[in-house]
């Protein structure tokens, strides 16, 4: 398992490319397998979850092809507002429909891979999906989106380790359309409103889903989905109208960028006290973020409203903030521990509460190993800031994807050199991060384990 190196105290400066969205990229991949005919995705990036939805893809029938990036002399696309792409596109065609199985060895890598239950049902009429396990952020039920397309008349056994779905008739029956209510506990599903979303697109009839996540991603995968021949109006609000249609076409769909990366990079400007310029940011998705980041003393400028360019730096320090996450269009859960990693540099008291995942501070123990003086009560961290020069380097695991993020940015403004172990969760969704780190002046060194050992040893 690979570990940063990283040595702090360090002002980083200069300019980071944003990638395509994780998060969007995996429910549309998902949804590629509803087409007739091959869709071509540009702008998503290469990461080991998108890696393992390509395995799950292949593992039912999906042709794939990553083509090279086009080169800046070339007439083919470029992507993002006319500069390079970071990576070619891909090319997915469904050759073979006759394999039902997503199996356990792929969806106990990632969760994620449950936004392939509601394009199986609709499109093949029966899915047999490996129960997901639990993850560092928590348990992560699928309640809602059974009862979702239960409501579309799918009906669901379990079997083996496995939930078998099926739609009335079985394979070559179609689910059919109805008013159905997505919200939960905790508000709503953002993968659970793009699996119904997706089955309602070739059922029978009219669907219309209440209390649905408004999050960006889920109206980039309708964009996808309506370019495709889908009737999908209301995506990006709570309340979406699916008019069912009788088949979907491949097209071609850059996704979005990536407003969890783009936010994690705002905040490394901060933690080092230097100045990044983020391109392929699209500030629209960060409202509520740009909110908290302005009480915490960062500053955030677009120089051209035509170009999605902006330039973020901290002048006055970090300041105290209070958070709370929220489903969108609120502070995402998915930028807390970053922002927690900052607070801990406030000159001041700050609080933060995570009502979306209350399990979710496994990088608490780790900053405070750090030097951060943070105290836990429930889904509540009291952050008691240390000053700017307050944390120190120490070695430290990642458990999580976004606790990893956060250990990072802590690690950049730490005195001395950390090291991270486990840094497979990061190259989760975090595409080149060291590249694009030590690009804008961070010392970051990936090693391998043996490699570390004998560092440790020298
Ligand atoms: C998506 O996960 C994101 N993942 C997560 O990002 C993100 O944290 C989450 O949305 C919330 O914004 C992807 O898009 C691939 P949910 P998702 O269903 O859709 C509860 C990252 O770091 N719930 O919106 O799986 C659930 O327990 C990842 O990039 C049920 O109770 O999350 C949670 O409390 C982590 N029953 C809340 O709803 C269900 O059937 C929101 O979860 C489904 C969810």
């Amino acid at each position: 398992m690979d570990n940063f190196l990283i040595r702090g105290g360090r002002p980083l400066h200069g300019t980071v490319d944003i990638s395509g969205s994780k998060n969007s990229s995996l429910p549309i991949l998902a949804a590629t397998l509803m087409a007739d005919g091959p869709t071509t995705l540009h702008g998503v990036p290469r990461l080991s979850d998108i890696d393992s939805m390509l395995l799950l893809l292949k593992e039912l029938g999906c042709r794939i092809e990553r083509r090279s990036p086009p080169s800046l002399g070339d007439s083919g696309k470029i992507d993002f507002a006319g500069r390079p792409a970071l990576n070619g596109p891909l090319e997915i065609e469904v050759v073979d429909a006759t394999n039902l199985e997503c199996h356990y060895d792929l969806v106990k890598t990632m969760r994620a891979s449950v936004c392939a239950l509601g394009p199986m049902l609709a499109k093949r009429g029966r899915v047999y999906f490996s129960i997901p396990g639990g993850c560092a952020i928590g348990d992560r039920p699928i309640d809602l989106h059974q009862r979702g397309l239960e409501k579309l008349g799918a009906t669901f056994r379990r079997e083996g380790g496995y939930i078998v779905g099926e739609v009335p008739g079985g394979p070559g029956g179609r689910l059919k359309g109805a008013t159905l209510y997505l919200g939960g506990a905790r508000g709503p599903t953002v993968l659970g409103t793009i699996n119904v979303m997706c089955a309602a697109t070739l059922a029978d009839g009219v669907t219309r889903i209440v209390g649905a996540a408004c999050e960006p991603e889920v109206a980039d995968c309708a964009r996808m989905l309506n370019r495709m021949g889908a009737k999908i109006s209301g995506a990006g609000s709570p309340e979406l109208v699916i008019h069912g249609v009788e088949r979907l076409t491949g097209v071609s769909h850059t996704v979005i960028p990536d407003r969890i990366e783009a936010g994690t990079f705002m905040l490394a400007a901060a933690i080092t006290g230097g100045e990044l310029t983020l391109r392929n940011c699209n500030l629209d998705h960060l409202i509520a973020v740009l909110d908290v980041f302005e009480e915490a003393g960062l500053q955030v400028l677009r120089p051209d409203p035509r170009i999605d360019e902006v330039i973020v730096s901290c002048p006055d320090g970090i300041k105290p903030a209070e958070m709370t996450t929220q489903p969108y269009p609120g502070f995402p859960t998915d930028i807390q521990a970053q922002l927690m990693a900052a607070l801990s540099l406030a000159n001041g008291a700050s609080v933060i509460t995570e009502r979306i995942f209350p399990d979710r501070f496994t990088h608490v123990g780790e900053l405070n190993r750090m030097g951060a003086r943070i105290l836990k009560e429930g889904p509540t961290a009291v952050i008691r800031g240390v000053g700017a020069n307050g944390l120190k380097a120490a070695p430290v695991m990642c458990s999580d994807l976004r606790a990893s993020a956060a250990l990072v940015l802590a690690a950049l403004a730490a005195t001395g050199e950390t090291c991270l172990d486990r840094v497979y969760h990061i190259d989760r969704g975090y595409e080149k991060i060291e590249q694009k780190l030590i690009a804008v002046g961070a010392q970051i060194e990936r090693l391998d384990e043996q490699s570390a050992k004998s560092r440790e040893a020298a």
